[in-house]
This record gives structure tokens, sequence and C-alpha cells, in this order.
């Protein structure tokens, strides 16, 4: 029944598809944005959209990056007539902003690989690797949408990307990454390319589903409304905003000589468990002067990750506050560092019964909480064990005190307001009996 109905939904959409087509082929009707999907993998915990590029069409798998600046993919095999390499001193070069140099190559002429062209630094995060690559430009294919259902595709032309050659992409074993969709601050970056070829309003919204066996979240560009089947509600309604503070100077892994960062922090004040302030030494939440400190929003860290000593206070606070509600601990599965035994644990509509953590931040006027609950705390790791999905820092996130990872984003509507500086979110969708898996927009 359900397989007909969504059937039926297609033929319908396919009709007026064919009947808006006389229409101005790249006019956007008015109440649109655009979309496209996100999918999760469950190996490498990361999230990724798909895109068509070029005359050929070509379909690109590209991972999603809140911090990154602009879009790449692989070029090695991309053959299109409308690509155009942008030229090195040319002013659309000296527009990419951030930094950029002439490069050259010796093999034979193809998109990627020219001389005396435009070089922008892609940055791969699976390896934390930089490289000046080609800076090109050709047409993107993007979905519109009324918030409900995907309509039509549209063409976005002279879209900038990085061109990349084998460089930056073979990454470590188990790294897929042929392409990365950066969403930062930036003018580069997917959402400013998208706004601006179609008019809309310089804000996107992200939905990152926790798995994608029951279908895929969605990437909104230009604002709401916002449905998620089978919930009737529009989530723009349901926001809570918060400032998007910029840090005076770009943390590792992306340094650019003292310039602010283009990634996307908070300004946390707390953090509580079960109400009660988790205590530790509130400088952290500052920026230093080499830009560490603070908190910020990122969609390549699978779990949040924080400071040792906020991780040591949290994790203790957190063992206590599951100990009152007669949930048993056990031995401790790494990464993690407080697992528990799940058959301790009651269901609730937001998964296990585990004691919440709420994030304060500033609201307009008032303080606000992002409430973090049941699925979006614990991780199942074996046969009855459940393990707080938080770990300490290290590596790429070393220097960020507080990075809010994948885990603790899914399930609810992020929205990035860059015209206000607002990150806007919702309560986890699970409360409304939905979630960012839908099948029905496909
Ligand atoms: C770039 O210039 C070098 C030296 O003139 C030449 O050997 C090479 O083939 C050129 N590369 C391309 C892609 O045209
Ligand atoms: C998911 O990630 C794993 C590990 O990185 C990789 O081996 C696998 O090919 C990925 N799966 C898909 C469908 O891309
Ligand atoms: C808090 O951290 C800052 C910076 O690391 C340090 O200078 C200060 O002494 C610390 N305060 C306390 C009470 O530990
Ligand atoms: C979600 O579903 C439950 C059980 O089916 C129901 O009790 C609850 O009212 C629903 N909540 C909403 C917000 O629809």
């Amino acid at each position: 029944m359900a397989s007909f109905q969504s059937l039926t939904i297609l033929l319908f959409f396919s009709l007026v598809t064919f009947s808006f087509a006389a229409l101005d082929p790249n006019k956007l009707p008015k109440n649109t944005a655009i979309h496209f999907p996100i999918r999760k993998n469950d190996t490498s915990l990361q999230y990724y959209t798909t895109f068509e590029f070029g005359e050929s069409r070509t379909i690109i798998d590209a991972l999603i990056d809140l911090g990154a600046e602009s879009v790449w993919f692989d070029c090695r095999s991309y053959v299109s007539s409308t690509y155009k390499r942008i030229s090195c001193g040319s002013n659309r070069c000296q527009k990419a902003k951030g930094w950029y140099e002439c490069i050259g190559c010796n093999s034979t002429p193809r998109p990627g690989c020219s001389n005396n062209t435009c070089g922008v630094l892609a940055f791969n995060p699976n390896r934390l690797y930089f490289t000046a690559q080609e800076l090109g430009e050709d047409t993107m294919r993007a979905s519109s949408t009324d918030g409900r259902f995907v309509l039509r595709d549209y063409d976005a032309p002279k879209f900038q990307f990085t061109c990349a050659d084998s460089d930056i992409i073979d990454g470590k074993p188990g790294d897929h990454t042929k392409g990365l969709v950066g969403l930062a601050r930036t003018q580069l970056s997917l959402a400013s390319q998208i706004s601006s070829s179609f008019n809309l309003a310089p804000k996107f919204a992200l939905c990152l589903p926790s798995s994608s066996e029951n279908g895929l979240g969605d990437i909104y560009v230009g604002g709401g409304p916002y449905y998620m089947p089978p919930s009737p509600q529009d989530q723009s309604l349901s926001l809570i905003r918060t400032p998007i503070v910029v840090n005076p100077v770009s943390p590792p892994p992306i340094y650019s000589e003292g310039a602010p960062s283009n990634e996307y922090f908070i300004s946390v004040q707390d953090i509580e468990i079960s109400g009660k302030r988790v205590s530790f030494n509130s400088s952290l939440l500052s920026f230093d002067k080499n830009g560490f400190g603070g908190a910020k929003i990122s969609t390549i860290a699978p779990y949040t990750t924080l400071h040792a000593s906020i991780y040591k206070r949290l994790v203790k606070d957190y063992v206590k506050a599951a100990a009152l509600k007669k949930i048993k601990r056990v031995t401790s599965v790494a990464p993690f560092g407080a697992c528990f035994d799940s058959r301790t644990v009651t269901t609730t509509a937001t998964g296990p019964g585990v004691p919440d953590i709420d994030i304060v931040l500033p609201g307009n006027a008032v303080l606000v909480k992002l409430k973090l609950s049941g699925s979006n705390l614990m991780v199942e790791v074996k046969k009855n064990v459940i393990c707080l999905a938080i770990t300490i820092d290290g590596g790429a996130f070393q220097g960020t005190s507080i990075v809010l990872g994948g885990h603790q984003l899914e399930n609810r509507l992020l929205e990035f307001d860059l015209s206000t500086s607002r990150l806007g979110f919702t309560p986890s969708l699970l409360l409304s009996n939905t979630s960012c898996s839908h099948f029905r927009l496909y």
C-alpha cells in the first residue's frame, strides 16, 4: 500500500515537472528552496550527499563538512564540455578568498590539469590534508522543494569548485571520499553559491539521519518551511535560536594565518546533567589568542569530543546521575568512558531513558537549552551494552574545548542563518514521532 502511494506521488510529480518545463528554466517559483539528500554511512559514521554536475550529468558523491570552505570532487574521470577552469590572476580567482596561488600541470590537458590556473586550497578531513588544486566552474543541477516534496531540477550555472586530482582524493584505507561539500561561512560554500544562484535567503538547514536504512536526511538551502513526514508540523516554527559566534583565529586543523575562522562556533555557557551544572574551568569556553577553546559544530566528528578536563568531570557526574536512576554501569568499551547495562534502562520516545544533558546557550535575552537525550546520547556497542557517545578530544579536534559531533546532532533540524548569524535548532524530532530519515522524497 505504501509503495503504491509513493508511486502515485512520483507519477503526479513527473506530470508537474512536465507542465512547468515551459517556464523560465532557471527561475525558482516563489516559496520554494533547494534540497539535497543526506545519507549516513553506518561504518564510517559520516554524512554524504549527491548531486549532478556538468553537461555530462556526472553524479557526484560528496562528504558533508560544515567546517570546509568550498566544494571539491575527483576530476580524474570528469568529462564535461561546459567545464571552464578559472585562470590565475582573474577577478574570480581573487574573489575565491582564502588562500590561492598559480598552479600548472605537466600531464595531458583535462579538467583539473592545465597551466596558469587559479589554485585554491582543498582539504580532506579524513586525511587532514590540504593541497592547492584547480579552481573551475560548471553547472550544478539542484532540486527544488516546497519543504514537503522534491519537485524538479534546476541549473546553477558557473558553480565554482575545486577540480581535484589524486593528491587529495586517495586517503587512508577505508576512506572513500571522492568529493566534499563545504558549508562554512564563505562565498564558495555550497549554500552560499546556491543561495546566490537562485536568489534565495542566505540560510541552510540540515537534518542528519541516524541511519540510512529507513531513508534519507535533508540539506535545505534558502529557508523553510521544513516538513518531516509523517509529522504534519512545519519544523521551522519550532526553532530555538542562539547566536553563531566568530572565533577570531582559526584553530587547527584549518590554520589561516590569524584570520577568523569560517566554522560555526556557539557560545556555550554551561553543561547540565539532569538539570545540574557540570563544574569545570569556564575559561575553556572562551577563545584564547591561538583560537583554542570555545565550542563548535561539526559534521565530521562522529561523536561530541570534549577537552580532557571537561570530559572527566562530565563522565563522573553522568555516572552518578545514572546511578540515581538505578542504571547499572558496566566495563567501559573504548573509546567511550561510561557504559551501561541496557537491561537496566527504560525506553522513552527519544530512546533509552538515560539522564539528559543540556547544553546551555544564550538565546534572545534569555538562556536556551539544547537538550540531548536518549539515542542522541547513547550508542549500542554490543548486546545489552550502551555507552555515553561522547569522547575525549584528540587528533583533528584538539584545541576546541567542545566539538558537537554528528551523533548528538541527528534527528533534529539545524538551521544556519548567515544573514542574522543565528543557529536555530528544534527539539529532537523523535518527540514529534518523526526523524531525519524519510523515504517519501525520492
Ligand atoms: C604546461 O606547460 C608545460 C611547459 O610549457 C608543458 O610541458 C605542459 O604540457 C603544459 N601543460 C598543459 C596541461 O597544457
Ligand atoms: C562506508 O564507509 C566504509 C568505511 O570508510 C567504506 O569502506 C564503505 O565503502 C562505505 N560505504 C559506502 C556505501 O560508501
Ligand atoms: C582555568 O584555565 C585557565 C587557562 O587554562 C588558567 O589560566 C586558570 O588558572 C584556570 N583556573 C582555574 C581555577 O583552574
Ligand atoms: C507519538 O506517538 C505516541 C504513541 O503512538 C503518542 O502517544 C504521542 O501522542 C505521539 N506524539 C505526538 C507529538 O504526536
